[in-house]
C-alpha cells in the first residue's frame, strides 16, 4: 500500500534515510524545509521518479504550512495520506546560561512547529492517515543542562498523546519515534568523542517511520516506538553481564 506524504524538515539530518524508504515503498513525498540548496539535492537524487517532489516553506508560520499541506494534497495521488514531521533542534546549557529566547526558539521548532503543521495537514487526512513525531528517551529520564530541549520534547509528547486520542475517532494514527543520537555524518563530526554504541542508524529509525506509515501499524493511537539501539540510561549500579555471559547481537 502506497501513499502521499508531507515529509517537514527533509533538510535535516535524519530525512535522507526517511525519505529513500518511502520513495523506495513508492510514496509520492512532499518534501519542505527552509534551505534551498539542501532541497535541490533530494530534488535531483530522488526526484527522477517523479513522486518526489520539494517546497521550500517555513511549517511553523500557519501560512508557510497551510501551502505546504495544499501542495501536497494537490500533488497527491487521490488525497494526502500524513505527514512526517522531522522538523526539530537541539539546545544544550545550563538553566542560568540559557535564556528566554532560547526556550523559546525550542519549544517553537520541536513543539509548535508540529502544532502548525499538524493544524495545516488535518483537513487533508482521511480515514488512515498518518501522522508522526520525533522525541527523545530523556523526557523520561532527564539529564543536567537539556532542560530546554527535554521541556519541549515532553511538551511535544503529551501534546502528541491528547492528539492522537482526538484524531483516532476519525482513523487518523499519531505516534511518534523515541531516539537518543542518530549515527549521522554530522553528529561524528561534531562529537568526535562520542560512543557510537548509544547512537542509532538512521535507516532504524527511518524503518519505525515506514511501521507507522504502513498498514502494520492499523490501531496504533499515541504510540512512541524507541529505536534507542544499544542506549541505556547507566550509573554506577547498572553493571553489564558478567564477562563471558552471552549478549545477542543487536543491530
Ligand atoms: N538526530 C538526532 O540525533 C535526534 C535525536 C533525537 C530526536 N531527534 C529529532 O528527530 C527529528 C529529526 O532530527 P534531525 O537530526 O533530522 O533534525 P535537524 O537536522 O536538527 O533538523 C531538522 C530540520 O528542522 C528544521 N528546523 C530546525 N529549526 C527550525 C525552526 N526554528 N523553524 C523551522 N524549521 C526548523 C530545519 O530545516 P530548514 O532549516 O531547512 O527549515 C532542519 O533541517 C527532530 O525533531 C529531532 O529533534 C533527532
Amino acid at each position: 500500500m502506497t501513499g502521499s506524504y508531507l515529509v517537514t524538515g527533509a533538510t535535516g539530518r535524519l530525512a535522507e534515510a526517511v525519505v529513500r524508504l518511502l520513495a523506495e515503498r513508492g510514496d509520492r513525498l512532499l518534501l519542505t524545509g527552509r534551505n534551498a540548496t539542501r532541497l535541490a539535492e533530494l530534488r535531483k537524487t530522488y526526484g527522477g521518479s517523479g513522486r518526489v517532489e520539494v517546497l521550500e516553506a517555513d511549517v511553523t508560520e500557519p501560512s508557510g504550512a497551510q501551502h505546504a499541506a495544499a501542495e501536497a494534497a494537490r500533488r497527491s495521488d487521490g488525497g494526502l495520506t500524513g505527514m512526517v514531521h522531522l522538523v526539530g533542534s537541539f539546545a544544550a546549557g545550563p538553566l542560568m546560561l540559557t535564556d528566554a529566547a532560547e526556550y523559546r526558539q525550542v519549544l517553537e521548532a520541536n513543539f509548535l512547529s508540529a502544532v502548525t503543521a499538524t493544524q495545516a495537514v488535518l483537513p487533508h487526512l482521511g480515514a488512515g492517515g498518518r501522522l508522526v513525531y520525533f522525541t527523545s528517551p530523556l523526557i523520561h529520564e532527564p539529564l543536567a543542562a537539556l532542560s530546554a530541549y527535554t521541556a519541549s520534547k515532553a511538551a511535544l509528547t503529551a501534546w502528541m498523546r491528547s492528539v492522537a486520542h482526538e484524531v483516532k475517532r476519525r482513523g487518523v494514527h499519531a505516534n511518534a519515534v523515541s531516539l537518543t543520537i542518530a549515527d549521522t555524518p554530522e553528529m561524528r563530526r561534531e562529537r568526535p568523542g562520542i560512543d557510537l554504541d548509544h547512537t542509532v542508524r538512521p535507516e532504524l529509525v527511518a524503518r519505525a517511520v515506514g511501521f507507522l506509515t504502513g498498514p502494520e501499524s492499523d490501531g496504533v493511537y499515541g504510540g512512541v516506538i524507541p529505536v534507542l539501539g544499544r542506549f541505556s540510561f547507566s550509573s554506577a549500579l547498572s553493571a553489564g553481564p558478567p564477562p563471558g555471559v552471552f549478549e545477542p547481537e543487536v543491530e
